[in-house]
């Protein structure tokens, strides 16, 4: 009972307030009144978690005087813990401190439960912490004679009274340990438990002795057809320790994902070489990412993965061969929670749990679902496009009424692949180029160095790396420049000398290529833009356009207010040189952002926020999903755009920023871009 009389508590950033009698602590006051102020020993002053600020003087906003005495003097238990680790000047332990006069407690953000992470990303989206799993310490009833229970019913108990946990599971590798564990910490331990959104039951992942301070992590797998990227997160902070990536060794069984089905059809056992050639790849990558964060493997509990239908098949160690013909069907489109060690997972804890995203459709992945859950289309008051650049580009397009998505097969060259000069993202890789519209000179600037080509300085800041090819974003710019330059016609054809006066455009056989830098004479690389470069590229540039414009069509419109582009590499990709290109649909220039590795931000999310995988299962029900591959406009829009950046679009925003000299370069009436003649490929 409180009465008028009691002191008046008021909680900040919340604006909580709330009357209690004194000598209520603090933390007892917070969680009366639904602040959120973090424990984890359950108010035995040992975890340091329940740090507060109390603030003294005159709160004019809160009408609240606040006296020096208004809390409790600063007690044994504080002085202690101030002593072995140091509180901040101003922070009281809330579990100890009690109140005694009316007061305003600010609860700093390292203290909330539900802490808010703000991703760095230019649309910056806020997490809210809330793993599937945390620790909880606990004073667990010692054995008694003459009550005879079992110690996984005592931590049952003592998990139900002082948390609240209604009720537990444990495997038999926990079991093994829990009898040890609970009398070496003297019936005072720490336990992970994961709960899931979809299981009452919580699993103890792991038990420690006394107060655990080592931290939990989880790691984020975003699994592409060429890539593998890992984050390691901190699950009590949101922060990201380290991030990694490595190739995908299924490569070797084919660059795209249709000819890794194929393998799989044609190769008796190939389906189980490639599961075990992925599983050993995010085992090596898991363990080396720990090591490059200094953090225990073991204390990595939980997994979450994103990957397009394929990888997704093969990951779960399930045949492919569905995905490869119509309809396209999924083994299940639901996510997928289970061990992570039967994902072959063996460096981190034992008994991490692993959590793939949903699918969207049968060519319509769990990346997908990511990218949806990080760019949220569907909350857009304008209609937006949303592009993922991968070696399967995954595109959704909508806003607040409905989202529509497909996947489209643009192959690997965007990421340096089936590039005569290509290569990875890597120091001494071309990422950006220019050249002069009249010199008809290039200049260029490599990755690991932040001068370009033609300033002072660049010879010597590049001499470690070299110079030693052209990635993704390179690759791009370089087209669209030959183009803004007037050495490659609209149809892809690179100019001989005599058309464009350049000597760099030489001749190679019945085409022409266009030198970028030469070192060849002193035994480096000679570094051109070939034909069949520009051929690769537009491929898989009109295979990107039309799928956006399938969907454009299925949604009955001509354009869209704004163009994110997502993926490993999409931040890296100019947006005047894609729209040069045509990858993308016209659109104003301000209006084509860049979201990061959406897919990856995507998997943090669902790693850090348990209602988040919830919703994304909502979302993804609630998706229109398109089939390219059966769907005859795609092939239509395809050939159309071939040329660059388009046959027929007009391109009006583009035309303001960017007028296109026109030269043609076809000096025998054929149609070189070859339109219609295209491989089919998934990948
Ligand atoms: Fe753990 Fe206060 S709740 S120290």
């Amino acid at each position: 009972m409180t009465d008028t009389k009691d002191p008046l508590v008021v909680f900040t950033p919340s604006g909580k307030r709330g009357r209690f009698p004194a000598g209520t602590p603090v933390l007892t006051a917070a969680r009366q009144l639904g602040v959120d102020l973090d424990s984890v020993c359950g108010g035995r002053g040992i975890c340091s978690k329940c740090q507060v600020t109390p603030g003294y003087g005159e709160f004019s906003k809160h009408g609240v005087t606040v006296h020096e005495d208004a809390l409790s003097e600063w007690n044994a238990v504080e002085e202690r813990y101030d002593q072995k680790r140091g509180l901040k000047p101003g922070r009281r332990l809330g579990c100890q401190a009690t109140v005694q006069r009316d007061v305003v407690i600010d609860v700093p953000p390292e203290s909330q439960v539900h802490r808010q992470v703000v991703r760095k990303a230019a649309t910056a989206r806020v997490i809210e912490m809330d793993p599937a799993t945390r620790l909880y310490f606990v004073e667990v009833d010692e054995p008694d004679m003459h009550e005879p229970t079992g110690d996984l019913e005592r931590l049952a108990r003592a998990l139900k009274r002082e948390w609240e946990i209604p009720e537990i599971r444990a495997d038999l590798t926990l079991l093994s340990k829990l009898q040890p564990t609970l009398r070496k910490g003297k019936w005072q331990v720490t336990v992970a438990l994961h709960k899931s959104h979809r299981d009452a039951v919580a699993s103890v992942i792991e038990i420690w002795p006394g107060l655990h301070e080592g931290g939990l992590y989880g790691l984020a797998i975003d699994l592409g057809s060429t890539t593998v990227a890992a984050h390691l997160t901190d699950l009590d902070t949101g922060e990201v320790k380290a991030s990694s990536g490595i190739m995908n060794p299924q490569i070797r069984f084919g660059e795209d994902l249709m000819s890794r089905v194929s393998y799989a059809m044609m190769n008796p056992g190939g389906d189980v070489e490639m599961t075990a050639a992925v599983r050993e790849a995010i085992d090596t990558l898991a363990q080396e990412i720990a090591r490059e964060a200094e953090i225990d493997a073991a204390l990595i509990v939980e997994v979450v993965l994103v990957c397009n239908p394929v990888m997704h098949h093969l990951l779960l160690g399930i045949d492919p061969v569905e995905l490869g013909q119509a309809p396209f069907a999924l083994a299940t489109s639901e996510s997928v929670s289970l061990m992570a060690r039967e994902l072959g997972l063996e460096a981190i804890n034992t008994r991490a749990r692993a959590y793939i995203l949903p699918c969207i459709a049968g060519h319509v992945g769990a990346d997908a679902a990511a990218v949806a859950l990080s760019e949220e289309p569907g909350k857009s008051d304008d209609l937006a496009l949303i592009i993922d650049v991968g070696t399967n580009a995954e595109i959704l397009l909508g806003d607040k009424t409905s989202v529509l998505a497909c996947s489209s097969p643009t192959g690997p060259a965007f990421e340096g692949a089936q590039i005569s000069s290509g290569q990875r993202a890597a120091p001494g890789a071309i990422e950006a180029i220019r050249i002069d519209p009249e010199t008809k000179e290039p200049r260029f600037r490599v990755i690991g160095c932040d001068l370009w080509s033609d300033e002072e300085g660049f010879a010597e800041a590049t001499a470690s790396t070299g110079i030693t090819g052209i990635c993704g974003s390179g690759i791009i710019e370089a087209v669209a420049e030959l183009r803004m330059a007037g050495l490659m016609d609209e149809s892809g054809l690179i100019g001989s000398a005599a058309q464009t006066g350049t000597s760099r455009c030489v001749a190679e056989g019945r085409t022409h290529s266009y030198l970028v830098f030469d070192a060849s004479d002193t035994g480096g690389p000679r570094i051109t833009v070939t034909q069949g470069d520009i051929r690769a590229i537009q491929l898989a540039k009109s295979a990107l356009y039309a799928g956006a414009r399938l969907l454009m069509d299925e949604r009955g419109v001509d354009r869209v207010d704004r163009v994110v582009l997502a993926g490993a590499f999409g931040a890296h990709i100019s947006p005047l040189h894609a729209m040069v290109l045509g990858m993308i649909p016209d659109a104003p220039l301000d209006k084509v952002t860049s979201a990061g590795n959406a897919a990856g931000t995507g998997a943090r999310i669902a790693l850090c926020n348990i209602a988040a995988r919830a919703e994304i299962e909502r979302t993804v029900r609630q998706i229109h999903k398109v089939e390219t591959a059966i769907e005859p406009k795609f092939q239509e829009h395809f050939v159309a755009a071939n040329a660059i950046p388009h046959k027929t679009a007009p391109f009006p925003e583009l035309a303001k920023i960017a007028p296109l000299p026109n030269p043609s370069f076809n000096t025998k009436g054929e149609d070189p871009a070859g339109g219609g003649r295209r491989r089919r490929r998934r990948g």
